[in-house]
């Protein structure tokens, strides 16, 4: 394997930078040349394309964001377009392809790989932690962070006013970022998409709170919950309860962004050395991942098909030491 590519692909997530870094810098340590490829599926096909040295990727292991930039590619998703991008690769002497991304951007890969016997191996680079095969994905621990200093301020004016706050953070099909910081950030009640407990159970639990003392509250709502909508629950809860007001933040894509922690900066540059070893070592059509502290290679189809299990134990956490 002399000459390989890299792209990130779906919504940035902070510390993929590092791992294209990591990617880059792992090639040229075996001698390989490496492109790379800006904005997504889409540069590939309008070959937007930039050879990378060690110094290419210098000084951005500590930058949010994506240098190559992102794109979500609705070409892609066409046999003609997949068609077009195998015979940019092939013209362009790129042998093999790292695409790091979330699960939108591994079908695309394995579609890739099927219809045009491309080499292909995913990197897992998403905020919302929603791979299977992956004990974290790359900007998982950032997002938790920057929410959970948000939650922390927010709490500071909640607990100044008896008010219930509801703060909705992303997570479009998880609750992962919800039950982290739901307990990191010590709030009374997490509603994911993954559980559905009801109205009557977040009145009582609020209720049961107001009992025993509480005078304020806060209740992380994942973007994906299936209860109506963060507006629709504040205002009913207002409604059915004396003596709270309501506030509704969405936090929205504040957590997207920002200086990526030392754990996704090391997870970056573990993931993107292994994906550089998968494929000197033949393999395609594979995502690396962490598991179990321990590299780890999972099917890319099977990276995209399988759902990840929600923690219980995690539920359970959340559940006693928000009494
Ligand atoms: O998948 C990552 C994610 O941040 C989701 O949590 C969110 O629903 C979505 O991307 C937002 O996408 P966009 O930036 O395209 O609006």
């Amino acid at each position: 394997l002399k000459h390989i590519g890299v792209l990130t692909s779906g919504g940035d997530a902070p510390g993929m930078n590092a791992a294209v870094r990591a990617v880059v810098r792992c090639a040229i340590y075996h001698g390989m040349e490496v492109t790379g490829i800006h904005e997504g599926y889409t540069g590939l096909l309008e070959g937007k394309l930039e050879s990378l040295n060690s110094r290419s990727v210098a000084n951005i292991i500590n930058q949010g964001g994506t240098f190559l930039k992102s794109a979500r590619c609705r070409e892609f998703y066409e046999p003609e377009g997949r068609a077009r991008a195998a015979a940019q690769l092939e013209e362009s002497g790129i042998q093999a392809l790292v695409v790091i991304g979330g699960d939108g951007s591994f079908t695309g890969a394995v579609l890739l790989a099927r219809e045009h016997r491309v080499s292909v191996v995913g990197i897992p680079g998403t905020i919302d932690n929603d791979i299977y095969g992956t004990d974290f994905t790359i900007g998982f621990d950032t997002a938790i962070n920057t929410v959970q200093d948000a939650v922390d301020k927010i709490r500071d004016t909640a607990t100044s006013h008896n008010r219930l706050f509801f703060i909705e953070v992303m997570g479009r099909d998880a609750g992962y970022i919800a039950l982290y910081t739901g307990i990191g950030a010590g709030s009374e009640e997490i509603l994911i998409p993954e559980q559905s407990r009801g109205m009557d159970y977040l009145l009582q639990s609020l209720e049961r709170s107001g009992r025993k003392g509480k005078t304020s509250s806060i209740v992380i709502v994942a973007e994906g919950d299936k209860s109506g909508g963060v507006y629709e629950l504040a205002k009913t809860v207002e409604a059915k309860m004396d003596g709270y007001q309501s506030r509704v933040t969405v936090l929205g894509h504040i957590q997207r962004g920002g200086r990526p922690t030392c754990a996704d900066r090391v997870l970056a540059s573990r993931l993107g050395v292994a994906a550089v070893d998968a494929l000197r070592d033949g393999s395609s059509g594979v995502m690396v991942g962490v598991r179990n502290n321990l590299i780890s290679l999972t099917g890319l189809e099977k990276a995209c098909k399988e759902r990840t299990e929600i923690n219980a134990e995690l539920i359970r956490v959340a559940d006693i030491v928000s009494i």
